[in-house]
């Protein structure tokens, strides 16, 4: 089975391909030559993913999955949450991002964070959703050079290294991304 996935980003399309191919063959809205960028300005998660995964159902007729993700902090009731990528800025940038959520957390005790991922499959036109989480702390300064985002001010609970000290294939062990995109893998081969 054919499948697209609705993303642009080589590194999320990879990681994907290492947990779903044996399942289906992932395409890309690039390889159907759709370039435009679908916007992801709903006010939830769940919708963003969505809304992805419709846009290209109807303009393709073809089985697709989208995700978002956001990192949700209890203090600041669930910010930034789906503004998680332009938090500080429409720049979308990583560093001035962890800036302001140490600037928000300033003097605040409570530093219980996690990550949530949504995926929206849409299969022979039937919607059905799919969420990882991975639950933490944010610590009060960065730690580690790898990852992307906010991964090195994310400690995941019972780690002593932030998603940013940790290897690719461990965060992809731990992740919210990856336990979302297990889940899927799980459903299409529970449909075969
Ligand atoms: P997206 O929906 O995967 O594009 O994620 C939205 C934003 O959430 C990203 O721009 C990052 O700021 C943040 N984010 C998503 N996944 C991760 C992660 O694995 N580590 C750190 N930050 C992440």
């Amino acid at each position: 089975m054919e499948i697209i996935f609705a993303t642009s980003n080589r590194h999320k399309l990879s990681e994907a391909k290492g947990i779903i191919e044996t399942e289906v063959l992932l395409i890309t809205p690039a390889d159907l030559g759709i370039t435009e960028s679908i916007p992801e300005d709903a006010p939830t998660l769940e919708e963003n993913a969505l809304f992805k995964a419709r846009y290209l159902w109807e303009k393709t007729g073809r089985n697709v999955f989208a995700d978002d993700t956001g990192l949700e902090v209890e203090a600041l009731n669930g910010a930034p949450g789906v503004m998680s990528a332009r938090y500080a800025s429409e720049e979308c940038d990583a560093g001035k991002n962890m800036q302001k959520l140490l600037k928000e957390l300033k003097g605040i005790s409570n530093r219980k964070a996690r990550f949530r991922t949504v995926v929206a499959l849409i299969l022979n036109g039937e919607t059905h959703l799919f969420e990882g989480i991975v639950k933490g702390t944010i610590l009060e300064d960065l730690s580690g050079t790898g990852g992307f985002g906010y991964d090195p001010l994310f400690l995941p609970d019972g780690y002593t290294k932030t998603l940013a000290e940790i290897s690719y294939e461990e965060k992809n062990l731990i992740s919210h991304r990856g336990i979302a995109m297990r889940k899927l893998s799980e459903f299409l081969k529970s449909i075969k």
